[in-house]
């Protein structure tokens, strides 16, 4: 435990090395993201768009209002046959009446009933995340895992200031879910217990994060097996509970902890280096397998500032509880290019030159001049039905000058953007774990998607 944050870092810093090529921004602690690219993205750079959407950071963001205020609880019962109700992470501008998820890397639907999150060959693997938030609820997720060593399956709930509650499974080790959690993004190796149960890949098992403003509880199969009180979580340095509290999104995703390019703690963690000439590979991935996510939303907290029902933004930097309010504020982007501050930006309403065109392909196109419109990198090859949205779509409109920029062009547009940006980011590696610890992120699983540099 506590490796997930190492993980998230060394991700991170993969990616980084990427971001830092192009001059991105950065944001954290004492340096908000600029004007021109006001919004910080939860891998920690600076950008527009997508990056103004779930994740951002409003702590870190140029203002508070840069982020767009996040859609409210609705209690559901998704049945994960479809993707019909998904969206590519730079196809969605925060809409979510009608789309309850966004995804990075190739979901692919099996069987009629359920979802495969793929990790191909040289992929980050796949994340999906809630377009919508929960702020104290209980959310079950129905999943068989992945395995083999090196590949990590999460169910996680992870918040925009990065409080976050974790389920993760390590593929070497398919007896036990991994219970975890931050605040903040603080990383506390304390925080973590092992919860035995049957073969997480065999058996497919519900596992239930109840969150309550003064205590969390891990069930799986409606069996708790792991309470943390609020009160047990007293930080008299900061003077405050290291509880998660602020409105999350629900995340599920599989990826690999076994890089090369990743730290030694983190590989040893996740059971060694993936294989990817292994037979636990099916059609060319690995994969997990979620049926169902359910949604029981609880009643906003005593005390809770309700000035609305629409949505969840924050008042103050603090980023506690009690900085959140309930508004009916909702804001849907005009394109990739607005943020919350400028919600009706659409150059292709105006103008039509400029570099970003169409805002997708042409801004991974250009320079560094133009902000950044979709945190991390869209893509990874595809296989199955569903893989034509992807291809179709994202590859060559991918406005993420990461993955189109980068992988293709930058580094000779081979394979395995990943051992390309591993070896030639060896040495700053260290430092930028150094600054992810600091900064305190966990934010593990999502980084996934990131770097999903995988190229076509
Ligand atoms: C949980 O089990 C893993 C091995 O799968 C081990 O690395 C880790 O230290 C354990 N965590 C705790 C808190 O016991
Ligand atoms: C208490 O909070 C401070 C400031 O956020 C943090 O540096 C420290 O690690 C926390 N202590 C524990 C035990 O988590
Ligand atoms: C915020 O948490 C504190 C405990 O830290 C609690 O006393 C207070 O009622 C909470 N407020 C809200 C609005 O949840």
């Amino acid at each position: 435990m506590g490796r997930s944050i190492v993980a998230f870092a060394a991700v991170l810093s993969l990616f980084s090395s990427f971001i830092l090529a192009q001059n991105i921004p950065k944001c954290g602690p004492g340096s908000p993201c600029p004007a021109s690219a006001p919004c910080c993205s939860q891998y920690g750079q600076c950008g527009v768009g997508a990056y103004c959407l779930g994740g951002c950071d409003p702590l870190f963001s140029h203002k508070l209002t840069s982020c767009v205020p996040a859609p409210v609880c609705s209690s559901a019962d998704y049945q994960l046959n479809s993707l019909d109700n998904a969206a590519p992470i730079n196809k969605y501008l925060g809409d979510a009446s009608n789309t309850n998820w966004v995804y990075s890397g190739t979901p692919a639907t099996y069987q009629g009933d359920s979802l495969l999150l793929t990790m191909a060959q040289d992929t980050v693997g796949t994340l999906i995340a809630s377009t919508r938030y929960v702020w104290y609820g209980k959310i079950s997720a129905t999943l068989s895992t992945s395995q083999g060593a090196g590949v990590v399956t999460a169910f996680i709930m992870m918040s925009d200031v990065k409080d976050e509650i974790d389920f993760e499974f390590v593929g070497t080790d398919l007896e036990h879910a991994q219970s975890n959690f931050y605040s903040q993004g603080v990383t506390n190796y304390n925080n973590g217990a092992n919860l035995s149960t049957s073969n997480t890949l065999e058996n497919t098992h519900t596992y239930t994060i109840d969150w309550q403003p003064d205590q969390i509880t891990w069930a799986i199969d409606g069996n708790v097996m792991r309470t943390v009180k609020r009160d047990s979580t007293w930080n008299a340095t900061a003077n405050r509970f290291d509880f998660p509290q602020t409105p999350s999104r629900i995340m599920l995703s599989l990826w690999p902890a076994g890089l090369p390019s990743n730290g030694a703690g983190t590989i040893a963690w996740g059971g060694g280096l993936v294989d990817w000439n292994s037979p636990l590979m099916q059609n060319g991935y690995y994969y997990a397998r979620v049926h169902e996510v359910k949604v029981d939303c609880y009643d906003p907290p005593p005390g809770a500032n309700i000035n609305g029902r629409k949505s969840y933004i924050y008042t103050d930097a603090a980023g506690t509880n009690n900085t959140v309010q309930i508004t009916d504020k909702l804001v849907t982007l005009a394109s990739l290019q607005a943020t919350g501050e400028d919600p009706g930006v659409d150059p292709d309403a105006s103008q039509s030159s400029s570099a970003s065109g169409t805002s997708t392909a042409s801004s991974s196109a250009s320079t560094s001049a133009e902000p950044e419109s979709v945190p991390g990198m869209v893509g990874a090859g595809g296989m199955s039905e569903d893989t034509t949205s992807l291809a179709g779509g994202d590859s060559g409109a991918a406005p993420t000058g990461a993955a189109g920029g980068q992988a293709g062009s930058g580094q000779s547009g081979g394979n395995g953007g990943f051992s390309q940006g591993g070896s030639s980011q060896g040495a700053n590696s260290g430092a930028d774990v150094v600054k992810v610890e600091k900064l305190g992120g966990s934010v593990i699983a999502i980084l996934i998607a990131i770097a999903a540099v995988m190229v076509l």
